[in-house]
């Protein structure tokens, strides 16, 4: 294991770890207006939703390691106090790429990466019509977190207008994880598409779930189960009683004929579980053990 104190690192090798690690990030790609009324256009993926009631998302402009400048986004949103998110979907890479060059001042990135401006509701800066979700923000603070190259500018910003395609809804009037196609920032020059990489993880039981701790250690020690294996055993609120063991070992006698053998057991075991069967797994960890 690499351990490294920050403190030994300069300030692009630090950035270049934390950026490789914390990851996927999503992207704000934040539309701002000068005092001039000049807009501007830049993404950012040091961002997040922080609270529901409050609507807060933060985001946060750094200082430029190379020479300590701040960036137009941060000198907007301190002037105006305004801010439109737009949410960035595939489709929008690209260009949203293109949008995030260092520009000169007045130059409009919706001009030079070939968006389209929607005029707000509640707000100056213009939206992206170009993207799924357009969020209307007023700007309730900004925290800096340093005064050297690389630190970065809290932007907290207080959502006060929503705007949602329709094409991204599901059958209830709620946003279709599929089809709204979020991308997100990784380290180096890498982006991921959420689409073909997502998967479905139930919620831990609102009652109890008996907890790794519960399941016997001759299972644990096995190596046949992984962490994932683990964690859903553990979500079980109760365990199969003796009399459903003993039936569930009456009605599969291909069970039943190796239940002297742990191994072969647990590996069922981890079949029932790969085929999304807690119960039978169950039935046949208790099988086991004696
Ligand atoms: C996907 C992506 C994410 C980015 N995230 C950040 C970020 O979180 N913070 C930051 O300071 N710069 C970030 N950048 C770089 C800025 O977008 C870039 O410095 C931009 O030119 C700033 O524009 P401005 O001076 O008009 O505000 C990111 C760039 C890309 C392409």
């Amino acid at each position: 294991m690499l351990t490294i104190d920050p403190k030994d690192l300069n300030p692009v090798q630090t950035q270049a770890y934390l950026q490789g690690a914390v990851g996927p990030r999503p992207i704000a790609f934040a539309s701002t207006v000068d005092e001039n009324g000049n807009p501007n256009l830049s993404p950012f993926s040091f961002f997040n939703l922080f609270s529901s009631n409050p609507p807060i998302l933060v985001f946060s402009p750094s200082r430029r390691v190379r020479n300590n400048t701040v960036k137009h986004t941060l000198l907007n949103c301190e002037a105006t106090k305004e801010v439109v998110i737009n949410i960035a979907n595939y489709d929008m890479v690209q260009q949203l790429s293109l949008a995030s060059t260092e520009y000169g001042d007045g130059v409009d990135e919706f001009v030079k990466a070939g968006f389209t401006k929607v005029a707000s509701n509640k707000i100056k800066p213009f939206r992206v019509a170009e993207s799924p979700v357009q969020l209307e923000c007023k700007v309730n603070d900004i925290i800096a977190l340093g005064d050297q190259g690389g630190a970065g500018n809290l932007i907290i910003c207080e959502v006060v207008q929503i705007h949602i395609a329709e094409h991204i809804l599901d059958d209830k009037g709620g946003i279709d994880q599929h089809k709204i196609d979020l991308i997100a920032r990784m380290g180096g020059n890498w982006y991921t598409r959420a689409t073909p990489g997502m998967f479905e993880v139930e919620k831990p039981l609102t009652t109890l779930g008996i907890g790794v701790d519960a399941i016997p250690e001759e299972a644990k020690k096995s190596g046949i189960f992984v962490g994932n294996d683990l964690g859903i055993l553990g979500n079980v609120e109760v365990l199969p009683t003796t009399e459903e063991i003993n039936q569930f070992l009456a009605e599969n006698t291909s069970i039943n004929e190796i239940k002297e053998n742990n191994e072969l057991m647990f590996k069922k075991a981890k079949m029932f579980l790969d085929a999304q069967d807690v119960t039978s797994a169950w039935k046949t960890i208790l099988a086991t053990i004696k």
